[in-house]
């Protein structure tokens, strides 16, 4: 079968081992080769990458970001050879980015403003050339979106009061996109970016924390210190250590972070359109995003996960009716955000966040006065916008099922099934264990599956665990296809599976990301090799390894061109580990170059499909 006459696709290459090189490896017959790195030139006067690691700020925000995450490939005009390129840039590496790594004390203004270009979005016009290899097209519609663009703000919190701020004292605006970790694309032609760990960048001086800051952890974590330039007090900056200069919102940038932690619409067809925050899918890590095949005259749904631990998958039911021409103002402005409740007899439930639901309101008027986790929770939400922006507490209240960290989520084209990656939870303890959940100290990770009860937008749902991540048959953390009913072997065990999707014909691509000591074979992670991409037919439960990356990356993002002959794939932060002038990596460009966060380009030799006979 191909796909083409009705029967599901089979796997036909041999599945590779797992590897220790610092190259990608593919299977027989298939070739891989570095597009678009870290740097490069792709807008204005394309200044051309230093490997010193000399470029300016200026110079990044025409370049091609860094840390490639996300990605989807928009044909034109229906072309497998030329068409949009669309990617993530999630983080920095302030090691690599710079010459020497980041500056001591305060920011010089050049670093910061080179850190905040390499992050965000890269639209890039490519097509395949004459010798069969892909190359950037000098393109209008090139564009680079970063944490300084102008963001709208669409949904319930639109104009809140916690969303108002000096810059945007309507509450209508908002500035830049940050740790842009996995992504999704809508049926009407444009592109999602999701917001994953921006808690991280903002060092909040209120103590204690209202809620709608202290329930996400708010801590600065990724240690950037944008706020902290040198001879520089532009709010641009500032903005990044929100703290409260008296009574009115409007004065400072107390409600800074509130405008983060959102699902983002771009239109890589218009160079000049503003992306659009939709707030009304919800605040938290947003990991990734993915919709249900349409149907016309039913409701569009989206479905996405919050990445940290014990957090929630949720789903989005829009408010109209789809319609061919529809658009995201049309469909993902109104609507009811649900959260996951995966029940242990198989069943699950979808449990409406909005405060124009009865049951909703009692619980959380039931919950005043208590604490909700870690939350004082002294006063209801005063209407459907605060609620958003205090999604994970909402999500408490309403009683969802705490998970093993949602990465990314997939649709099934021949089913319908929805999928899940859940990448591991080390502070899982025996007692806190579940159907969905199994395993206490989880380090590998697990798939999970269901079938809503009839449409997308059904209540209820029948779930079940697809495969566990893990080592040979034996261990404590076994690996295991649970639709073969077969422990995993040599050719398929694999840890931490994130990226997840399906391609047109119904096959599931699964991406790992070992993270830390994970990757260096030092840790009981070492039998597992560097991180990977497999493969699997979903109706038979069979996975086979089609890729392994360099070292200390992790395998992230994946598109493919409509004929399923080009495989994009992504690969982040190579040389992981590396310090200032010693390099753990030299992919992709070799010798004792600086390691590059790439995208690659799969083929086979003989021109075929990827991945099928
Ligand atoms: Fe950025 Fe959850 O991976
Ligand atoms: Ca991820
Ligand atoms: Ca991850
Ligand atoms: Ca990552």
């Amino acid at each position: 079968g191909d796909g083409g006459d009705g029967t599901p696709p089979r796997l036909s290459f041999d599945a590779i081992a797992t590897s220790r090189q610092d190259a990608v490896v593919v299977p027989e017959g298939y070739t891989a080769k570095a597009f678009v790195p870290w740097g490069t030139p792709i807008l204005g006067s394309y200044p051309a990458y230093m490997d010193d690691g000399g470029n300016t700020g200026a110079d990044q925000s025409m370049q091609v970001g860094m840390h490639h995450d996300g990605m989807h490939f928009f044909p034109l005009e229906g072309s497998s050879e030329h068409g949009l390129l669309v990617m993530n840039h999630e983080y920095v590496d302030q090691i690599t980015l710079h010459p020497n790594g980041p500056s001591e004390g305060p920011r010089p203004l050049d670093e910061v403003r080179k850190e905040m270009a390499a992050h965000g979005v890269s639209v890039i016009e490519v097509q395949k050339s004459s010798n069969g290899d892909w190359e950037v097209v000098p393109s209008a519609l090139n564009r680079r979106i970063n944490a300084f663009t102008v963001m709208a703000l669409r949904g319930p919190a639109r104009g809140h009061d916690l969303v108002k701020t000096a810059f945007s004292p309507e509450g209508t605006r908002t500035r830049g996109t940050i740790n842009n970790c996995a992504n999704g694309f809508t049926p009407w032609g444009t592109y999602l970016t999701c917001e994953e760990n921006w808690p991280g960048y903002f060092h909040v001086r209120m103590d204690p924390q209202p809620r709608h800051l202290a329930r996400y952890g708010v801590t600065g974590w990724q240690g950037y210190h944008w706020y902290d330039v040198l001879d520089e007090d532009s709010d641009l900056y500032t903005r990044f250590q929100p703290s409260e200069s008296g009574d009115d919102a409007t004065q400072d940038f107390r409600n800074e972070p509130n405008g983060f932690g959102w699902i983002v619409e771009i239109d890589p067809h218009d160079p000049d359109a503003m992306p659009i925050k939709r707030t009304a899918l919800g605040r938290f890590s947003h990991e990734g995003v993915v919709f249900a095949e349409p149907k016309v005259g039913e409701p569009m749904v989206f479905y996405s996960g919050d990445d940290a631990r014990f957090e929630y998958i949720y789903k989005f039911v829009s408010k109209n009716l789809y319609q061919e021409g529809m658009t995201g103002n049309d469909l993902m402005d109104e609507g009811i955000l649900y959260v996951a409740r995966f029940n242990d007899d198989g069943s699950g439930e979808w449990l409406p966040l909005s405060m124009g639901d009865d049951g909703f309101v009692a619980k959380m008027n039931a919950a005043v006065g208590t604490t909700v986790g870690s939350i004082e929770f002294d006063e209801p939400f005063a209407d459907q916008g605060e609620l958003l922006i205090n999604t994970r507490l909402a999500a408490d209240i309403a009683g969802a099922t705490r998970m093993d960290r949602p990465e990314w989520g997939a649709v099934c084209p021949r089913t319908g099934m929805v999928y899940f990656t859940l990448t591991n939870n080390s502070n899982r303890t025996e007692d806190d264990t579940d159907a969905a959940n199994p395993r206490a100290a989880n380090q590998v990770g697990q798939i999970i599956r269901w079938q809503e009860d009839g449409a997308a937008s059904a209540s209820t749902f029948q779930w079940d665990l697809f495969a566990l991540g893990g080592h040979l048959e034996g261990s404590e953390q076994e690996g295991r296809s649970l639709v073969a009913d077969a422990a995993l072997t040599a050719e398929n065990i694999f840890s931490c599976p994130d990226g997840l999707w399906f391609d047109g014909r119904g096959l599931l691509w699964i991406q790992t990301d070992m993270s830390g000591s994970m990757q260096d074979g030092s840790s009981d992670h070492g039998d597992f090799g560097n991180n990977q991409m497999l493969v699997a037919e979903p109706d038979t439960g069979l996975i086979k390894r089609f890729l392994v990356g360099p070292t200390e990356c992790e395998v992230t993002g994946i598109t493919m061109t409509p004929d399923h002959k080009t495989l994009f794939v992504n690969i982040q932060h190579p040389g992981d580990r590396s310090e200032p002038g010693d390099f753990t990596s030299h992919w992709p460009d070799g010798g004792s170059s600086r390691p590059r966060s790439s995208t690659v380009v799969v083929t086979r030799d003989d021109g075929g499909e990827i991945g099928i006979a």
